[in-house]
């Protein structure tokens, strides 16, 4: 803890876990410092970076309003896999915001996330640490693996919990806005703010960045279907196929990773970015998955799948 608090006060971006992804942190109030997470993941500028905290107090510090909708679902979901986008103050450099006016907070549950932010003094800018439009990293080993000679240091804290990343919610014409589908559910947010309108860009030059259609993405193609039509489908080909619940009969697969056998969604979105890695890294040609049932976590799983296969 006290070497990565020690990098992080040198102005270097390092690994830290948290209970979505693994994240590339650096000093959010340092510009300089954040300059070193895009050029580590190959980040374009026109992205902007979620700030981590550890308190209510430092969230004050950084947002010039907090709309008590917003707060409402701070109180109830911080700290959690939830990112807020609130209007910022200037102390927030624009590199964070790719010069929007909102800047995107979370507070993380993950003790060891936790105990940096207290140990460093300053907000941590942190994205996903994957190369960009890569998989999501939820050990430490999956950092290392990508990032290894672009960054000093890894701050261990196991393997992610939740699996995918923070659910983003912002405000807009009086109403909750929903920005990216998450850690905590639709079901979870609207029974907290009422209906959500649905913000969700697909273009690929979208107001709310970084939601690019092709996301996520295994290097090997991906294809989202009904696994029984798709196996039949690729019958001449080595075939990675990620499962969940239970398989039908198919012409012997070459690789079958498993999202949750007991169709349980939470125990999938806690695998989903290893299966992916696991298929990429298989001798096979071409990963077949299956959507999931589209409720609670279930969404944010189809989310990232659909990104997957773009
Ligand atoms: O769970 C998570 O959110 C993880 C962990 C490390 O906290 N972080 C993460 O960061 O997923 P990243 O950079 O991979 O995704 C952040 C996305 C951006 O691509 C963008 O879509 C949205 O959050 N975002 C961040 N700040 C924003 C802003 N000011 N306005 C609009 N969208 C924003
Ligand atoms: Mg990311």
């Amino acid at each position: 803890m006290a070497t990565a608090a020690r990098w992080l006060g040198e102005g270097a971006c390092i690994g830290m876990p948290t209970e979505t992804v693994y994240g590339l942190a650096a000093n959010a109030l340092d510009a300089a410092a954040v300059t070193r997470i895009f050029a580590a993941k190959n980040r374009p500028y026109f992205d902007p970076l979620i700030v981590h905290v550890p308190d209510l107090a430092t969230v004050d510090q950084l947002v010039q309003a907090f709309p008590a909708a917003l707060a409402d679902l701070a109180q109830r979901y911080w700290p959690g896999p939830l990112t807020l986008l609130l209007p910022k103050r200037e102390v927030v450099p624009d590199l964070v915001t790719a010069g929007l006016p909102r800047v995107g907070i979370r507070m993380p549950a993950h003790p060891v996330a936790q105990a940096l932010l207290k140990a460093t003094h300053f907000p941590l800018a942190a994205p996903s640490a994957n190369p960009f439009g890569y998989i999501s990293p939820t050990t430490s080993a999956h950092v290392y693996a990508q990032l290894q000679g672009k960054i000093p240091y890894i701050l261990e804290g196991g393997p992610c919990t939740v699996g995918v990343e923070s659910t983003i919610v912002g405000w807009e014409d009086g109403q909750a806005a929903l920005y990216r589908y998450g850690g905590i559910s639709v079901e979870a947010i609207e029974a907290v703010v009422g209906p959500l309108r649905l913000c969700l860009n697909e273009s690929s030059n979208p107001a709310a960045p970084g939601m690019l259609t092709t996301h996520y993405a295994p290097r090997k193609p991906l294809y989202l279907g009904e696994i029984g039509a798709l196996g039949a489908q690729f019958m001449t080909q080595k075939v990675g196929i990620l499962a969940f619940g239970t398989l039908p009969e198919l012409p012997s697969p070459y690789a079958v990773y498993s999202l949750s056998e007991t169709g349980n969604l939470a125990e999938a979105a806690q695998r989903l970015f290893t299966g992916l890695r696991t298929l990429d890294g298989a001798e096979v040609d071409v990963i077949l998955a299956q959507p999931v049932p589209n409720v609670g976590l279930g969404r944010a799983i189809n989310d990232r799948l659909r990104r997957a296969s773009a």
